[in-house]
């Protein structure tokens, strides 16, 4: 055998032998709004010199590409507060121009989407799910605590003139935005748009409780299918979405129930922190340090910790909702590891 050929990393399976070829990056653990669920009012956030430069984030996704992931996703936090952000884009963008990537995609609060709808489209992205979870001008402000909903709504007009398809994430919240639900899908099946409605989850410490506002998406199902018909399609995105077509409508809805149905077999995906740290699931707190790899051993270290990281990738989550809200189930916030 020559032993000077180059030694091809084999593709990433786990330990359950689910391929993995889907990787999320968050890109800053910063937002613009300080939605309700998601942050406290006062957040302490990573001081800058913990944070991956542009240049890291493409080498370790790219060690991923060349690994078999097949999709990346940008997130934070939000990813357009991060200057710059369109240059990372861009870098990542060449693994769509050579094929090497089925789909570069980003999640977005949309504040800042009119100005880069275009440099997102230019770059190779075809898609953007953005983050409403109401169309109410009083009850935004209440939810982000100081958000304009004029900003939001401008945002997501201007990536549909750009072209990008839209999917709207709805978090479900008991007696703020469930009579709004309806209203919702009407409004994103006149627009074009898809909708997904989540179940909020228990990351990170918050200053609201978690428990007086969640609302389980099963009953809001059943509801669902007293007034429409609503036609399961079949595909699944190896994520926790399962998705129908309600049929009044033409609106594809999709539904996240992490907490009333588990949809942990076919996970395909692994996260990425804006320090480098590498989470196999959402719902642990196990991780592993690609930065300091990265740094100190360059990419053979980086594909020893991505081996190890497939072993210890564990089969399912363990979310539950306390009713004492005392302690999360995972003590980190969805705008560190992306959602
Ligand atoms: N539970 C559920 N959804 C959340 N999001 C942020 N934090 C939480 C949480 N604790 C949502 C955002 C965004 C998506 C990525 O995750 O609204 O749409
Ligand atoms: Fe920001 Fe999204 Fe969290 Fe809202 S849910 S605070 S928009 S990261």
């Amino acid at each position: 055998m020559a032993s000077d050929a180059p030694t091809q990393a084999p593709p990433l399976t786990d330990a359950h032998g689910r391929r993995i070829s889907y990787l999320r990056i968050s890109v800053t653990d910063r937002c613009d709004l300080r939605c309700r669920y998601c942050m406290s009012e006062k957040m302490q956030f990573l001081p800058r010199r913990d944070i991956l430069s542009f240049e890291e984030i493409d080498a370790i996704a790219g060690a991923f590409v060349e690994r078999g992931v097949r999709k990346i996703r940008l997130t934070g936090g939000e990813p357009l507060v991060r200057g710059g952000v369109m240059d990372l884009v861009r870098m990542l963008g060449r693994h769509r121009e050579n094929g090497d990537l089925d789909e570069l995609t980003m999640t977005t609060n949309a504040t800042r989407l009119a100005e880069h709808a275009e440099a997102l489209v230019d770059a190779g992205v075809r898609r953007v799910n953005v983050s409403l979870d109401t169309r109410d001008p009083e009850t935004f402000r209440y939810i982000t605590r100081w958000g304009e909903i004029g900003r939001t709504l401008d945002g997501i007009a201007a990536a549909k003139a750009a072209g990008l398809r839209v999917k709207i994430n709805m978090v479900g919240l008991k007696g703020l935005n469930d009579r709004e639900i309806v209203p919702m899908m009407r409004w994103c099946a006149d627009e074009g748009h898809d909708l997904t409605l989540i179940e909020t989850m228990p990351l990170g410490q918050i200053d609201d409780d978690r428990h007086d506002r969640y609302l389980p998406l099963d009953a809001v199902q059943r509801d669902l299918e007293d007034r429409f018909t609503l036609v399961p399609l079949m595909e699944r995105t190896g994520g926790p979405a399962r998705y129908w077509n309600v049929g009044e409508l033409g609106l594809k809805l999709g539904l996240i129930t992490p907490l009333t149905n588990n949809f942990c077999a076919g996970c395909n995906r692994v996260r990425i922190t804006v320090s480098g740290k590498i989470y196999m699931c959402l719902g642990h707190d196990d991780h592993l340090d690609l930065k300091t790899a990265l740094r100190e051993g360059g990419r053979e270290a980086l594909d020893r910790v991505l081996d190890q990281a497939m072993i210890l990738k564990p089969l399912a989550h363990d979310f539950a909702i306390r009713a004492d809200n005392a302690e999360p189930a995972v003590s980190r916030h969805m705008s560190v590891t992306g959602g």
